[in-house]
């Protein structure tokens, strides 16, 4: 694979890169995390005499057009209603984080590769945003007439969007058969610290998982089943853990999965479940105190720590308690090894990255795929360009 920082200086100098990042934020004025994270690689990229094209999805927009690739205004057009999912909001806050302009590239009605080549290539503008890639449905489809499109429109791709590494979608993967490609910095990172807890973890290694459904996590719980000393659960996916040993849920979220005998064998002994827990309408909502107490003491010893999602419907303030603690505890701790991800979920938890030994994923699936020993398409990619 090849990194941005392997690049000569002079290769980019008056060259044009393609910046795939991931601005997949809900909240454009709220969430700056995933933005604060791309801004090393467009800063370094601006600084040595290139152009930026901004590549991102936003959201999962509901397209239902027969468009062709690099096709025609009039059916881009089409598109309505798909403001929350515009990338245009991006443009003023990226500007006012890099002090430069960001000029906003909307293809829906710019949409010959000719005219925004012209733009990007005569206006002094360095940087530029395309509009959310999957108002075209070529993206998901991974078609290759819309890679090259893209590829067009530069000289250099590069790939600093690690949280959609996962997806094998044109402006991921198939762009990389049509250009020099580079992991970015941000991408380097991630790869860096997650391959850190995968390969050479210290002990204990403690897995803290929360989040909704054990289904997303059985392929992390199975990779770190003979390396981790502790998994310790909390969310909903708790509540599958006791529907499954026949325990009462109440009115609470469960799934009627089947989970591998190696992973319920494990069930209070590798995999600690929650021992008291707060209920609101028959439903278990968060972890309870004592949970919390015990979970503590497993996270003070720890070496290494990966945690990915809640302990409770921490959106709510009266369900966040769990979340609060455990977060806190995981701080505590100041000798471990820490990797946090679940994208927006635990950021907005305010964590602070002070600690030199905390490591805050951008990736939510990307993320428990590549800690599950899954191969991105993404990264793939540009193991093969
Ligand atoms: C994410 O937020 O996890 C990524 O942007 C991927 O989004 P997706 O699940 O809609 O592909």
């Amino acid at each position: 694979m090849k990194y941005l920082r392997q690049l000569k200086l002079s290769q980019l100098k008056n060259k044009t890169c393609l910046l795939r990042v991931d601005l997949n934020i809900e909240s454009p004025g709220k969430d700056a995390f995933r933005l604060q994270a791309i801004l090393p690689t467009i800063k370094f990229l601006i600084k040595n005499g290139a152009k930026v094209v901004i590549l991102s999805h936003r959201g999962r927009p509901k397209i239902n057009l027969k468009s062709s690739p690099c096709g025609r205004s009039r059916e881009a057009r089409q598109i309505s209603s798909l403001k929350n999912f515009s990338l245009k909001p991006f443009a003023g806050i990226l500007s006012q984080l890099l002090g430069k302009p960001v000029r906003f590239i909307d293809f829906r009605n710019e949409f010959r590769a000719s005219k925004i080549h012209k733009i990007i290539t005569i206006t002094r503008d360095s940087i530029f945003l395309l509009e959310n890639l999957r108002f075209l449905p070529e993206e998901e489809k991974n078609d290759s007439r819309f890679a090259k499109f893209l590829a067009s429109l530069g000289d250099i791709y590069i790939n600093d969007a690690f949280a959609v590494s996962h997806r094998e979608n044109a402006s991921v993967e198939a762009i990389t058969k049509f250009l020099p490609s580079y992991a970015g910095f941000l991408l380097e990172k991630e790869i860096e610290n997650l391959d850190a807890v995968i390969k050479k973890s210290k002990k204990p290694l403690v897995v803290i998982l929360g989040g909704a459904k054990v289904s997303d996590k059985i392929g992390l719980i199975n990779n770190f089943l003979k390396s981790a000393d502790y998994f310790l659960i909390g969310g909903a996916m708790a509540n599958t853990f006791f529907a499954l040993q026949g325990l009462p849920v109440g009115d609470s979220f469960y799934e009627k999965t089947r989970i591998d005998e190696k992973i319920t064998r494990e069930i209070t002994r590798k995999i600690i479940l929650p021992i008291d827990t707060v209920l609101y309408k028959r439903k278990i909502l968060d972890i309870g105190p004592e949970t919390a107490k015990k979970y503590n003491e497993i996270i003070q010893k720890a070496e290494t720590i990966i945690w990915n999602g809640p302990m409770g419907m921490f959106e709510d303030k009266k369900f966040a308690k769990g979340t609060e603690v455990i977060a806190a505890a995981v701080f505590k701790n100041k000798k471990a090894k820490i990797v946090i991800g679940g994208g927006e979920t635990i950021a907005s938890l305010k964590l602070t990255t002070k600690n030199r030994n905390l490591f805050l994923s951008t990736g939510g699936g990307a993320m428990l795929e590549y800690l599950a020993g899954e191969k991105l398409p993404g990264i793939e990619a540009l193991k093969n360009n």
